[in-house]
């Protein structure tokens, strides 16, 4: 198993490497003097976060002016100007803005010390603060998504009493703030609109292989694997299978791995594990459920973007390569081509799973077409020619797919008595050209969680670096033959793998 995590410890570490990179005098220029400088009336914190004089300013590339307040965005500014110093301190910037910025004391009769004009609000979200005091005033608040104040000012609305010297840092921070809140908003609306969409195609799967009984799904999984979308796009496992995907796809898809790579808690906050409580949706009210379940998927995209907005050295990480400092937006539109491929997916491995549907490995490796047609002829299954989408032609009860990615070949057959419903090889055709779903997904990803202990568990794992495990997406099982030799290492003594039929002893 994968679920704990060594976040939490590697960012403490970071925090305290930083804080230790930063001498006592220098946080004491910051930090000593609140005292005479909350008096001062129209202080602002931000004026007071200076650049350290004596240290050399970062080398610069010709070509990016990073202190421009007129010049373009350039996402290479996020590092330039040492941004992530400047607000959890450390290099150029001293004890860095969390550090120098006072919370208020709301009991204090000093009007500079308890109104948040000069100080943030305890409980206050950071970046609240950090709004209100770079426009000296005002109320932004970017901690939901469709917040009803977190509008990016039209002109450089900076406070007067900002520095000179750090307007162009406080400019690029903002800018950041409102980026993220967008691009999460934007994702949130067009994965609303991409649920439709699949429940409307996963129908003509349902009348092909749900003639034994009702398909049902657990609403979790679902929502689960509707807001992966975007990230499911980015996974290495399946970049390469996705054809089609327009390059805002693409980059957006990038974006996204990129940031919860780097702030992996991001993503755990987004998909909580495990299936505690969920309910389980019928497939004919699929449409009516998804749809009503709206605030539950805005709740689990809010709790990502509250996440960021609240938690300084989480917001850092996410950003700090560079994506939201850029000139081009990130804003999505409403409808991304793609963007469904992790829900069909899933509910195409369930649908087929619940209608007797195993998938059975044959470890090769097969590196080419010639190994696996080779290794079929005489092994009882009939003769392999292989034909479209990597699958034999001539399976008829079962088919063949061969993962080339991975060389593994399977065997996928349907296990109920007496079928007489579509043949596997016409079922995983009319997979691919109705974009059910993506079959190494369907068979790699299966093997996979299944090896890994994962299956039955949540459908979105984590890796033990933190990144995204998206092999659980596919809940079809992978099973092998009755006295088959497990295929993989045992996990508590035990074959990951459980067998096709469910009286072996017999
Ligand atoms: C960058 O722009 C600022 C503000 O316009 C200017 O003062 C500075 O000289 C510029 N730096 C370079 C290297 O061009
Ligand atoms: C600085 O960070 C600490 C720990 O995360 C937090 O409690 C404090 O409120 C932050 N200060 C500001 C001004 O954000
Ligand atoms: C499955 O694991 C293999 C490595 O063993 C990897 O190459 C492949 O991309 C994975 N596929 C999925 C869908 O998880
Ligand atoms: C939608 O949600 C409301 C309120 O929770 C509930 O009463 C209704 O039955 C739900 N509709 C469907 C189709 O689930
Ligand atoms: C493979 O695909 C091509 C083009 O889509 C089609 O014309 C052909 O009939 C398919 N072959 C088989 C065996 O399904």
């Amino acid at each position: 198993m994968r679920r704990s995590s060594s976040l939490f410890p590697a960012a403490a570490v970071f925090l305290v490497l930083i804080l230790a990179a930063a001498s006592p005098l220098q946080r004491s220029h910051l930090m000593g003097s609140d005292g005479s400088l909350a008096s001062l009336s129209g202080w602002n914190p931000l004026r007071l976060l200076q650049r350290e004089p004596d240290l050399p300013l970062q080398e610069k590339r010709q070509t990016v002016n990073c202190t421009d307040l007129s010049a373009a965005y350039n996402s290479e500014c996020w590092q330039q100007l040492g941004l992530s110093n400047f607000l959890l301190g450390g290099g150029d910037w001293g004890a860095g803005w969390n550090k120098s910025t006072p919370i208020c004391d709301t009991q204090s009769t000093d009007v500079n010390a308890n109104d948040g004009t000069n100080c943030c609000l305890p409980e206050e979200a950071w970046t609240t603060c950090f709004l209100r005091l770079a426009q000296g005033g005002g109320t932004q608040d970017c901690s939901q998504i469709n917040a009803q104040f977190c509008a990016m000012p039209s002109e450089n609305a900076l406070s007067t009493y900002l520095a000179d010297s750090i307007r162009p840092e406080v400019q690029y921070i903002q800018k950041n703030i409102y980026a993220v809140n967008d691009f999460f908003t934007t994702y949130y609306n067009a994965l609303t609109a991409a649920q439709g969409d699949a429940s409307t195609t996963i129908q003509g799967l349902i009348d092909e292989v749900d003639p034994i009984k009702p398909t049902s799904f657990n609403l979790l999984f679902l929502l689960t694997a509707l807001s992966v979308g975007l990230a499911f796009l980015g996974a290495p496992s399946i970049a390469v299978t996705v054809l089609g995907l327009s390059s805002l796809a693409k980059s957006a898809a990038q974006v996204l791995t990129i940031s919860l790579q780097q702030a992996p808690s991001t993503a755990k906050a987004l998909w909580p594990q495990g299936t505690q409580n969920s309910q389980s949706v019928q497939i004919g009210n699929l449409e009516a459920e998804l749809g009503n379940s709206t605030n539950q998927l805005a709740a689990m995209i809010n709790n990502a973007v509250q996440l960021l907005m609240s938690d300084m050295p989480t917001f850092v990480k996410f950003v700090e390569s560079g994506q939201y400092s850029g000139a081009e937006s990130l804003s999505l539109p409403s409808k991304v081509e793609g963007l469904d491929y992790a829900l069909r997916t899933y509910m195409t491995s369930e649908a087929f799973a619940q209608n007797g549907w195993v998938s059975s490995p044959m470890m090769g490796p097969f590196e080419t077409v010639q190994d696996v047609e080779n290794s079929v002829v005489g092994s009882g299954g009939g003769d392999c020619t292989m034909g479209n989408n990597s699958v034999c032609t001539n399976g008829q009860g079962s088919a063949l797919f061969w993962s080339q990615p991975t060389g593994r070949a399977y065997v996928f057959t349907n296990t109920v008595n007496g079928w007489a419903g579509v043949s596997a090889y016409q079922l995983l055709q009319d997979t691919v050209a109705n974009n059910w779903a993506i079959l190494q997904v369907l068979f790699d990803g299966s093997f996979n969680c299944t090896q890994e202990g994962n299956f039955g568990d949540s459908i979105v794992n984590f890796n033990w670096d933190g990144t995204l495990d998206i092999a659980c997406i596919s809940q079809l099982p992978t099973q092998i033959p009755c006295g088959a030799t497990c295929p993989v290492a045992l996990i508590n003594n035990q074959c990951p793998f459980g067998q096709v039929s469910n009286d072996c002893d017999s």
